[in-house]
């Protein structure tokens, strides 16, 4: 992470000092003055509070966070409204922070009994008084907000901040909205499982019981976080689930910190490649960009996914991302890996280990997950078998040429796995079948001595969960998701003068699920694209910089459509507009 000077003219000196040599911005560099962005931004979502006031509200936590290295969550008892019910038609959580002077990006979280309802990576202030809010669609989690409300039940949030560099303390308010009865979602209709579609679309009521798959002693020590140091690190935690659950879903967190910040544009180095297995555990970042995390089942794995490569703040260009953040860095997206078909495995009412690992992993990566559970309340125990298991080993394809610090590498990963159960409950003897595929490939090219690099990361996954009676499928939903991205840098030394960065990026998520129910035969499909560019310049010492983005949203189902394109430069929103995808489709 890149401290920079805690100065808020720096964007006129970088003007003063930078323009004459500058080709990339020949026109474009603003001056902020006091039309300064504020408030930091994620464009990349529909509202998810509805367009009606909520039937409650309560602020849950406020807390400012200062020195809080190693310190334990920020704990409070919950106290539901008095005339707030359930059921609730939406749960909607709300986190607003403010931050006092310059900081680092930070990592943060919110927590329901342990489970993990937020993962959020703060923005680096460019002026006092910055500010954003987060309001996450938090429906999902329906069986910790009935519990909350019938007494007891504990809301904790963590953010590890130190002042020790720069001031900046940063102040969270955490609120629950409940909303009643039919929704008035307005034009831009919240849609709560698009932000990141996913499997859950399989599945429309919340899941009966969520566990938590995190540290038990959370709220003491270091939080509920597992953290992942290394390739064959795997965080375990102890379960014990109802003998009656028909279905299991794990939902899983990660974030990645010290040398993994940027693991996805990580170059593979030819001694990597040389060095014995021991050596290449120790050897830091020059290990290639593949990285998958995984879950076990009693030691054995059940599945994994390629996390996508959220661009924190401080990587890249510091100035890409004022005041609009990269694509999921204020929600973190979680992964989703169908366990049903595991359930033979653990439905016996005796404790079962969950673990976590990273594959690829160098120091660090925190990672917690929750287990999604659906419950027959018209048996005491269901039973269930498991029908197909092919986890082949993921086939990776590396090559590194180097001479120096030049030179290039690539990674490609390719894999299939297919799992597949019974579950025989009071909805019938139905199997559930999942597979999954997935393709990444990286590429990083160095030239001149170092000064010239360009890295193009590109995974592409496909997941498709059926559920039959027999050999009729009565379900079927698939998730496809694309995610390229381009880093290309160009360092400039000019003699008497600090090395200046330029930096053009791009990235994109390419999101299409689509649900198929019943022989009825009805197909609902949804498309999301998120696509951003930016193009900057950095001191590579920290400090000055500037930059401008475009962010381009799309989102699209059979009946809905929502767009919003929003412009930024030298840290104001200079466009931003929204519109449906037929108006939009003119506007470039
Ligand atoms: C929360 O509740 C627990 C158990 O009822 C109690 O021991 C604890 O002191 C409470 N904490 C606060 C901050 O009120
Ligand atoms: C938190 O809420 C208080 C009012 O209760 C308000 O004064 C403060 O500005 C809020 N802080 C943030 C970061 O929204
Ligand atoms: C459920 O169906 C599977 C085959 O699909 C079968 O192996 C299993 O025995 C059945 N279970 C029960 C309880 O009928």
């Amino acid at each position: 992470m890149h401290p920079f000077l805690p100065q808020l003219s720096f964007f006129l000196i970088l003007h003063l000092y930078f323009l004459p040599s500058s080709s990339l911005f020949d026109g474009d560099l603003m001056l902020p003055g006091p039309t300064m962005s504020l408030e930091h931004l994620d464009p990349t979502l529909p509202p998810a509070l509805p367009s009606q006031p909520a039937y409650c509200s309560v602020v849950v936590l406020q807390q400012d966070f200062a020195d809080t290295v190693g310190s334990p969550p920020v704990s409070v008892n919950y106290t539901h409204p008095p005339d707030c019910p359930f059921p609730w038609t939406r749960v909607v959580l709300g986190l607003s922070l403010a931050v006092s002077g310059p900081q680092e990006s930070r990592v943060g979280a919110v927590w329901i009994d342990g489970v993990e309802v937020l993962r959020t990576i703060t923005p680096i202030p460019m002026a006092p008084g910055a500010f954003w809010r987060i309001d996450k669609d938090v429906t999902r989690y329906a069986a910790l907000f009935r519990r909350l409300a019938n007494g007891g039940g504990v809301v904790s949030m963590m953010l590890e901040n130190s002042i020790a560099v720069l001031p900046g303390v940063f102040s969270a308010n955490v609120s629950l909205h409940y909303y009643r009865g039919p929704l008035d979602d307005g034009q831009a209709a919240s849609m709560p499982d698009v932000a990141h579609p996913s499997i859950r679309s399989l599945y429309h009521e919340p899941a009966d019981v969520v566990l938590p798959v995190s540290k038990p002693d959370g709220h003491y020590g270091s939080g509920f976080w597992h953290r992942i140091d290394s390739e064959t690190g795997v965080e375990a935690t102890t379960v014990v689930i109802p003998r009656n659950a028909y279905r299991a879903v794990l939902e899983i967190f990660v974030s990645y910190h010290g040398d993994e910040d940027t693991w996805y544009t990580n170059p593979l180095r030819s001694e990597y490649l040389r060095q014995p297995m021991t050596a290449k555990l120790s050897a830091s970042r020059a290990n290639g960009a593949f990285r998958q995390v995984y879950a076990t089942i009693d030691g054995r794995y059940a599945g994994g996914r390629v996390p996508f490569p959220v661009v924190y703040p401080s990587a890249i260009n510091p100035f890409f991302w004022s005041p609009v953040t990269a694509i999921g860095a204020f929600d973190m997206p979680s992964y989703d890996l169908d366990l049903t078909p595991f359930l033979g495995l653990m439905l016996d009412g005796r404790p079962h280990e969950v673990g976590l690992g990273v594959r690829g992993a160098q120091p660090h990566w925190l990672v917690a997950a929750n287990l999604h559970l659906w419950i027959d309340h018209w048996s005491d125990a269901v039973q269930a078998g498991p029908l197909e298991y092919f986890a082949p080993a993921i086939q990776m394809n590396r090559n590194a040429q180097w001479r120096n610090v030049d030179g290039e590498s690539e990674v490609g990963a390719e894999g299939l796995e297919r799992f597949a159960g019974w579950v025989s409950s009071s909805r019938g003897n139905l199997t559930t079948q999942v597979r999954h595929k997935t393709k990444m490939k990286s590429e990083v090219e160095v030239q001149n001595r170092g000064t010239v690099s360009q890295s193009d990361f590109i995974f592409k996954e496909r997941t498709t969960v059926t559920v039959l009676r027999g050999n009729q499928w009565m379900a079927r939903v698939q998730a496809v998701v694309e995610a390229p991205m381009q880093v290309q840098t160009t360092v400039q030394n000019a003699a008497g003068a600090p090395a200046l960065q330029k930096t053009r990026f791009f990235h994109q998520l390419m999101q299409t699920v689509s649900l198929n129910e019943g022989q009825s035969g009805a197909t609902t499909t949804r498309e999301l694209t998120d696509r951003q560019d930016a193009e900057g310049s950095a001191m590579t010492s920290g400090g000055w910089g500037s930059g401008k983005s475009r962010s381009a949203y799309r989102y699209k189902d059979g009946s809905r459509c929502y767009a919003r394109n929003v412009n930024t430069a030298g840290g104001v929103v200079i466009q931003d507009k929204k519109a449906s995808c037929a108006a939009m489709a003119g506007v470039a």
